[in-house]
């Protein structure tokens, strides 16, 4: 059996991770008698600055015939930040309404974690479930000199919106702003995913991260829409935190930590934090899932400051390739992956510059890759 899967290795160390990555799903793909044929898209900083364009509308209806996609990171320093990654990354979540974000961040063992709150001999298992649709990714706002006039408009899965916005300022000074919008049927969803996944790893709490104090409309709203949904789930605890608690409270205690729901623009930075509970960010792969194609990734992004120093863990996307392999259904593929990097870090060898070793990006996806070569199958 082969499977299509759409590749964007994207820019910096987004190509170096995703061909090692690659490569290691390739050869669990083997071990476990599928195949995977690969499409593997040039979107990115350098196919925009050859040719002005971002993604085109063909790419979108390519894409959509695949099952899932694989993307490495986005983002270049000689292009101003935003368009690429507002027009790319997050577009392909917005018209697929990839709607969930699973963050998993799981500690392994003798990883060293910078502050020393997991108690030896015991894991932390930590996932972000991030709302991967609005907030203040809306991409509504605007710049404007003593006030802004103009029209908004924006399109999700669920719905359209059109608008129009009229501010004054006195005196007239520059501004510049931008809505966050939370809708009901959008909170809901993804609220109930959490549940739902917590209820699947036997939690009986959920943490949900807020910041009603400062922006009750918005957030006051997200707390609302989440506690509906919490009646239909009266044996987990609801655990509300204001993120900046959150964010206190998480390397303090994590192990008091599981499953955490978040907004989308809390989500995005609790992860990062998360991934720095465990180890690094070269450790932490994602899902964004829809109810159609869905696409993995790492958290990280495409860190010019490593870029072409072959320094890149890859680990982070050749794990998104796993939970990829786990969403065709390859299961057993997908834990075998799991499993050679749990070995590989246990044994401490040759470990990636994140992890205070010297082996390469190139080197840490042959390590893996003979491990799956060679690993013991059932
Ligand atoms: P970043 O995640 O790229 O890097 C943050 C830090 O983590 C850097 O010091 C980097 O060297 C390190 N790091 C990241 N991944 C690593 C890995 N696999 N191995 C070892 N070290 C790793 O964040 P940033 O510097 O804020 O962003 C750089 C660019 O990437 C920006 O253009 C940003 O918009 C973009 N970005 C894209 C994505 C994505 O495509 N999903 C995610 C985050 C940031
Ligand atoms: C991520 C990134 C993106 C986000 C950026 C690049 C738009 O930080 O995937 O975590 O904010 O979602
Ligand atoms: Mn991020």
């Amino acid at each position: 059996m082969d499977y299509d899967i759409s590749v964007i290795p994207g820019d910096g160390i987004g190509p170096e991770v995703v061909g090692q990555a690659l490569k290691v799903m390739n050869k669990a793909a083997q071990r476990f008698g599928f195949g995977l044929k690969i499409n593997q898209l040039p979107y990115g900083a350098n196919h925009y600055l050859k040719t002005g364009v971002i993604l085109p509308e063909e790419a979108f209806s390519e894409l959509s015939s695949t099952k899932a996609m694989l993307l490495g990171a986005i983002g270049d320093p000689r292009v101003a930040m935003g368009p690429l990654e507002q027009e790319l990354l997050l577009a392909l979540r917005f018209r697929f309404d990839l709607y969930v974000n699973l963050r998993p961040a799981k500690s392994f063992p003798n990883v060293k974690i910078p502050i020393n709150t997991v108690p030896d001999g015991e894991i932390l298992d930590l996932l972000v479930v991030r709302e991967n649709t609005e907030d203040f990714y809306m991409g509504l706002g605007g710049l404007g000199q003593g006030g802004y006039q103009g029209s908004i408009k924006a399109k999700r899965g669920l719905y359209h919106l059109e608008g129009s916005v009229k501010i004054d300022l006195s005196p007239k000074t520059d501004l510049a702003f931008s809505l966050g919008l939370i809708s009901a049927p959008a909170a809901q969803r993804v609220a109930e995913k959490a549940f739902t996944l917590a209820k699947q790893r036997g939690a009986k709490h959920l943490h949900v991260a807020s910041k009603a104090n400062a922006v009750p409309q918005l957030y006051g709203f997200w707390d609302e829409q989440v506690n509906q949904v919490a009646k239909n789930h009266p044996d987990i605890a609801l655990k509300r935190l204001n993120v900046d608690n959150l964010c206190y409270q998480l390397p303090r205690a994590p192990m008091d930590f599981g499953v955490i729901l978040c907004p989308n623009l809390f989500g995005d930075i609790v992860s990062d934090l998360a991934s720095s509970l465990i180890g690094g960010l070269g450790l932490a792969p994602s899902a964004n899932l829809g109810d159609h194609l869905a696409m993995f990734e790492p958290v990280h992004g495409s860190a010019p400051d490593i870029a072409g120093t072959g320094k890149a863990n890859p680990i982070a996307a050749t794990l998104s390739g796993s939970l990829l392999l786990n969403h065709l259904g390859q299961s057993q593929a997908a834990q075998a992956i799991e499993r050679a990097v749990k070995d590989y870090l246990s044994q401490g060898l040759d470990l990636p510059f994140e992890l205070g070793g010297q082996a390469s990006v190139e080197k840490v996806g042959q390590i893996l890759s003979l491990a799956l070569e060679t690993m013991p199958i059932k």
